[in-house]
């Protein structure tokens, strides 16, 4: 394989983008180039995402057009990774012949030697799932990210069996990546000059290592490095540590961000969704988080037209929304998967009108919430962490506050990666508009009093 040139195109959460670093790490390791385009590539991998029907159509649609690139092109591979291996093998292997090999989330070691045996002529295929595989020893190859922000995963797999979702059956069970190794990554990301970190994890806050649990590993991650941010993605009410909230709290590079799904906002519906909390129990942790971070921003997963909701239990969704008033949420309307105890055990029985409907009155109002949130915003200062030049306009800086809110500002003098601390002067519903005041870090910032 050596001197062939590779390229990822990925799909979904990002796990599968930090799962895509991984692989490129053990593709480069065997000699392999990594190149921008696919048409400049020998080796096409599409790291794939189950999640809902639309991101698996996304998926085939691509491997078609790969398809007549492959006529054209007798010698070049394609190859699908993550979460629809397991699906695709037959379908795409055997019945349409639309790709080589074929390599689920925890088999991504093996690709050199599937790849060795696509060029003997056969077609690859390993989607295998482990107990233990967690990439532990690979340091992650980040090609194409911004040099500043970095995803470092610490569990793979989720135990937790909604009734929605096909996680369980496409990335398999829970487990844990040392400690010790979460650490090196992260030491490593911190020489490169990399200045923020999101532990990623499908159930973070089941991480356990040994003795180790994921207070334990935050403490440790943001008492090493104080000048990088934490984040983490995603957590699940049902096991919320409350330790973790005053951790947050006393520490300045631990963000005042909590990414925290709902799904629904009616406990019926949390029952048949195999939610293990109620509309009650959910709004008691919020009102912790609030009380414990104050000014803690938090943004949720909410799911429109699950099996036999009605209306009262979409309305209850609405009024849990209004209720939160979150700064930000990923909303969906439900897409069946195969094998999900929704699939097997309930019908998919809202129609398809109905679920549009209701998501689009779910998106209307969250939209009116983050603008009326963003304007509280304006005359506050806040500390943004530059990612990288505005998307519209070269002579603007686009980055993030400890709260998450992307915010755009005049380039001046300022660099990728630096702190500055801006103030606010306008908002829409997705973006703050600010003024630079001057560059700063996290020590000085939040060791002034008068932050508000
Ligand atoms: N249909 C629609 N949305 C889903 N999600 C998970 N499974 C489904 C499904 N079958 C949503 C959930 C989850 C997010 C990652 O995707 O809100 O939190
Ligand atoms: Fe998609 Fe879920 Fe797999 Fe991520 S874990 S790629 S969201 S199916």
């Amino acid at each position: 394989m050596m001197n062939k040139t590779f390229y990822i195109e990925t799909y979904g959460c990002q796990m599968n983008f930090a799962d895509s670093e991984v692989v490129n790490s053990i593709l480069m390791s065997q000699g392999m180039l990594p190149v921008q385009s696919a048409e400049e590539a020998d080796v096409i991998f599409v790291n794939t995402c189950s999640i809902r029907e639309n991101a698996e159509s996304r998926v085939w649609n691509r491997l078609k057009e790969f398809r007549s690139l492959k006529k054209s092109r007798g010698d070049l591979m394609v190859g699908v990774l993550g979460c629809m291996a397991e699906r695709v093998r037959e379908q795409i292997i055997d019945k349409e012949k639309l790709v080589d090999i074929v390599v689920g989330p925890d088999a991504y070691r093996d690709i050199p030697n599937l790849l060795a045996e696509v060029e003997d002529g056969r077609k690859a295929v390993n989607v295998l799932l482990s107990l233990e595989e967690t990439y532990a020893d690979i340091s992650p190859v980040r090609t194409s990210g911004n040099g500043v922000t970095a995803f470092v995963s610490i569990m793979r797999g989720c135990d937790n069996m909604c009734a929605f979702c096909v996680v369980p059956f496409t990335r398999g069970r829970e487990r844990s990546r040392p400690l010790e190794s979460i650490l090196r990554e992260i030491d490593e990301l911190n020489h490169q000059d990399y200045k923020e970190v999101t532990l990623l994890g499908q159930n973070v806050n089941s991480y356990k290592f040994e003795n180790i649990d994921f207070t334990h590993l935050m403490d440790e991650a943001s008492s090493l490095y104080p000048e990088m941010r934490f984040r983490f993605s995603s957590p699940h009410p049902k096991d919320f540590p409350e330790p973790l909230l005053h951790l947050i709290a006393e520490r300045p590079n631990l963000c005042s961000y909590i990414h925290i799904p709902a799904q629904s906002g009616s406990s019926s519906m949390l029952e048949r969704m195999k939610r293990p909390y109620t509309r009650e129990q959910y709004l008691v942790l919020i009102d912790k988080m609030r009380a414990i971070i104050p000014g803690v921003s938090l943004s949720t997963d909410i799911i429109a037209g699950f099996c036999d909701e009605t209306e009262q239990e979409h309305l209850d969704t609405m009024s849990l929304m209004h209720a939160v008033e979150y700064d930000l949420a990923y909303m969906f309307a439900y897409s069946e998967r195969e094998r999900t105890l929704a699939q097997r055990k309930y019908e998919d029985n809202v129609p398809e009108k109905v679920k549009k409907r209701r998501l689009t009155e779910i998106i209307r109002q969250q939209m009116s919430i983050q603008e009326k949130n963003n304007k509280k915003e304006i005359g506050r200062r806040h500390l943004v962490l530059v990612e990288g030049t505005s998307k519209r306009s070269d002579q603007q800086l686009s980055g993030r506050t400890d709260t998450n809110k992307i915010v755009v500002f005049d380039r001046e003098k300022y660099l990728k990666g630096d702190y500055v601390e801006v103030e606010i002067t306008d908002s829409t519903s997705a973006t703050l508009i600010g003024t630079p005041v001057e560059k700063s870090s996290i020590a000085r910032f939040y060791s002034v009093p008068a932050y508000a």
